[in-house]
């Protein structure tokens, strides 16, 4: 059942079939086991505390140090010593920030910092406060050192800046610098413009005007490390394994014999939610998993035959697609679209959770970032672009305790802690997906014919990705489906069709994004597949804006 057209082949529906069936039969053959790795019990935590001044690194300091396999929280300077006595830390980091110590309402260290008698490194701005808080003297420079450095290393060794290999490249942002150190401080190392780049006492007080933790400071790890492990004498014992034991205690002794709920996505955060909290308390969690309709090919399948084949969780799967259609016929916007999938999300899931009788906890996959910024946030005013990630999420007005064993963790620890669990790479390492699924990539009404036109061409795109061993490495890749229509000719016949965009990115974390610059033959490939297999397509274009002006999203 071949056809050409222009010399190209013709896919016809039953190679789609077959390669989705073999797909789905390799799992469920158990080709992609879920293994269930064996539990170690729980070591000690041990914590490191940044107190934040507000630098735009605060957040990439804790990363840098759960890189060295330590605990570490972030927290504002003027958090009082109730709220961190409890994590019982092993040393404090000061982060940089945007004041002047010298200014009169500058944020300054709390006093808990230097009575505990732990160990302190001030970074940058954070330097600057323990000079200042001391009995240094802080003063403008007068010039601004910004970019790269080279390091030179004083006379003096210090447990701090060993084990490093010359040349010492290093990133310096400040304007202040150290005119004066405080009694019993010395300095450590110099920059061509800083004469004290580092300075340390004997009491385990260090400052550093560089940033070790940013990729321009090639050995900033090593730095921190040292702090970490010689001068904090933390064992470095933050693995995905400890947490998953750790998280397992704290979970059985929190929900004791309580019934949790949780809503599957099929995204990676909620799954490993899922899968932990199923390993503490077995069949006390029921997960929902509600199909929208607007999902990728195959989604539904994935996650049905990973959770409840494989980990044999209890699954309530419900088929909304019609409700949703339903709910979106005639709306164009992308706002009301949103609003109208969450709103129906929310209806759904509320009425599939009645149905469970008693339910004592809602389980989420709140992450790190999301607890920062949300703290963050409530003193903040930003316009309205999307209104973005709280679509689909459950209303506040529901009822239940929370449960949220990610909301100490970033996105890469949590799919560490996924692999360890033994969950499927597939599920573990993929691309970030909205919440309104394809309903924000079908432009204009969402219709199932144009679903099904748009969940054709996106199948394409992500297999060739994938095939083209790019899938990792783009942080997302996807059709749309615009509502614009082109003339085409296929033999004699002239067509009129629909234009599909494509749309690639590399991005960090969203905020910003670059679009990817993909291969022509992969693009060709693409295009090529798009226009031959997807019926009613007869352009294909390729988007080649970042972010900002444009946004992912074309909706
Ligand atoms: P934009 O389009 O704003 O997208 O550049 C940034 C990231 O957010 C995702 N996104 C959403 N995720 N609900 C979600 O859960 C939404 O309404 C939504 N809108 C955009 C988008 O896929 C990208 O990763």
């Amino acid at each position: 059942m071949e056809t050409k057209v222009n010399s190209h082949r013709i896919a016809t529906s039953d190679d789609i079939e077959v390669s989705t069936y073999l797909e789905i039969a390799k799992e469920i053959q158990g080709e992609q086991p879920v293994s269930q790795p064996e539990l170690t019990p729980a070591i000690e935590r041990e914590t490191i505390l940044v107190i934040d001044f507000g630098s735009q690194y605060s957040m990439l300091i804790a990363r840098r140090v759960r890189e060295c396999n330590v605990y570490c929280e972030l927290v504002p300077y003027n958090t009082p010593w109730e709220k961190v006595a409890p994590l019982q830390p092993k040393g404090f980091i000061l982060s940089g920030g945007p004041a002047s110590v010298y200014e009169p309402e500058a944020p300054l260290a709390p006093a808990y910092v230097y009575e505990s008698h732990l160990p302190i490194l001030g970074i940058c701005y954070g330097m600057q406060v323990l000079a200042h808080q001391l009995g240094g003297q802080v003063a403008l420079a007068t010039k601004h050192e910004y970019g790269q450095a080279i390091l030179h290393l004083s006379a003096e060794e210090s447990p701090l800046l060993a084990n490093l290999e010359p040349p010492l490249t290093v990133w310096m942002s400040h304007g202040d610098r150290i005119t004066e150190m405080p009694p019993d401080f010395k300095a450590l190392a110099y920059s061509e413009n800083s004469p004290v780049a580092a300075m340390g006492n004997d009491n385990g007080i260090f400052g550093l005007q560089f940033h070790p933790e940013v990729a321009h400071t090639p050995q900033g790890k090593t730095i921190l490390g040292n702090f970490l492990y010689n001068i904090c004498g933390c064992k470095g014992n933050w693995t995905p394994r400890n947490f998953i034991a750790e998280s397992i205690e704290r979970i059985r002794r929190r929900a004791k014999d309580g019934k949790v709920i949780c809503a599957l996505s099929g995204g990676v955060d909620s799954a490993v939610t899922a899968s932990l909290i199923h390993r503490a308390i077995g069949n006390q969690l029921t997960c929902i998993f509600i199909n929208n309709g607007l999902l990728r090919r195959e989604e539904p399948e994935r996650v049905l035959n990973t959770f409840q084949r494989n980990l044999k969780m209890n699954i309530v799967y419900v088929d909304a697609s019609e409700r949703f259609l339903e709910c979106l016929r005639g709306v164009v916007d992308p706002e009301l679209k949103r609003r109208r999938i969450g709103g129906e999300f929310i209806k759904v899931f509320e009425e599939e959770a009645a149905k469970l009788g008693r339910i004592d906890f809602l389980a989420q996959g709140t992450l790190y970032p999301d607890v920062i910024e949300s703290s963050a946030a409530q003193s903040r005013v930003s316009a309205k672009i999307k209104t973005h990630h709280n679509v689909g999420g459950l209303p506040a007005k529901m009822t239940f305790t929370l449960i949220e064993p990610l909301r100490h963790l970033f996105k890469d620890e949590v799919r560490k802690v996924g692999l360890a669990l033994g969950l499927p790479e597939d599920m573990i390492w993929r691309q970030p997906f909205p919440g309104p699924g394809l309903a924000i990539r079908a432009i204009g009404e969402v219709t199932k014919e144009h679903l099904e036109m748009l969940r054709a061409a996106d199948w394409i795109v992500m297999n060739e990705i994938k095939k083209a061993k790019l899938y990792r490495q783009l942080w997302q890749t996807f059709a749309i489906l615009t509502d614009t229509k082109s003339v085409g000719v296929v033999g004699d016949d002239r067509t009129y069709g629909h234009v599909v965009a494509i749309r690639a990115v590399t991005s960090e974390d969203a905020m910003t994004a670059d679009w990817a610059r993909l291969p022509y033959d992969l693009l060709a490939q693409i295009s090529n597949r798009i226009i031959n297999e997807v019926a009613g397509v007869n352009r294909v274009v390729y988007d080649t804006t970042s972010k900002p002006p444009s946004t992912i999203e074309w909706e």
